[in-house]
């Protein structure tokens, strides 16, 4: 080999280390900075949900997309990722329902509680439902939670 080609050999060599180096740590930190929310809604929908969101005061309660009220104080559940948990039709029931908490049970003081939403017109009552139901967590966010999950109850390390 001629000094030109040991140069490109050692720098063909560096490169193949690196990338094996690269997808072995990449399988252990997996998704460090990935953001695990995410919505199927159109930017219509979207706009017209969070319209809405901000006018029924839900902020005052709950957060999503990260965006608290400065003066939230209220334990709400967060409602990023909703739409993994829960279906369009139960949460248009849910926020149909006179009293939400026949649904979902509250161990809250009432002045914190969901309150009814009945009164929201039904064309509003089934865009939020729909938006809701669009927002999405990631599958692998809720594989590593429920594997913390195991480990905190168990003491055991999860297979990995
Ligand atoms: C006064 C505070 C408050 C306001 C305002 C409020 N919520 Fe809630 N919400 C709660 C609480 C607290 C819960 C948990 C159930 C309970 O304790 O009643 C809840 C539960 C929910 C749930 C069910 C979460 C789950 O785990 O399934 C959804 C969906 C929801 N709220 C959406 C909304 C939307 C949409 C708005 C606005 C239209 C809104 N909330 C306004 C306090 C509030």
């Amino acid at each position: 080999m001629n000094g030109g080609e040991k140069f490109i050999a050692v720098v063909v060599g560096v490169l193949l280390v690196f990338g094996v180096v690269r997808s072995i740590t990449h399988v252990e930190e997996p998704h460090e900075n990935d953001i695990p929310f995410y919505t199927t809604a159109s930017p219509e929908l979207a706009s017209k949900a969070t319209d809405l969101y901000r006018d029924n005061t839900c902020r005052s309660c709950h957060s999503l997309w990260s965006l608290k009220d400065a003066m939230q104080s209220v334990p709400a559940p967060m409602l990023d990722g909703i739409g993994s948990l829960r279906t369009e039709a139960w949460l248009y029931d849910y926020l149909s329902a006179p009293n939400p908490q026949l649904i979902l049970p509250s161990r809250l003081k009432k002045k914190y509680q969901m309150p009814s939403f009945a009164k929201m017109s039904e064309a509003d009552r089934k865009l939020m439902a729909s938006y809701l139901a669009s927002l999405k967590v990631k599958d692998w966010y809720l594989e590593d939670t429920k594997k913390l999950e195991q480990e905190k109850l168990t003491g055991v390390d999860a297979p990995k």
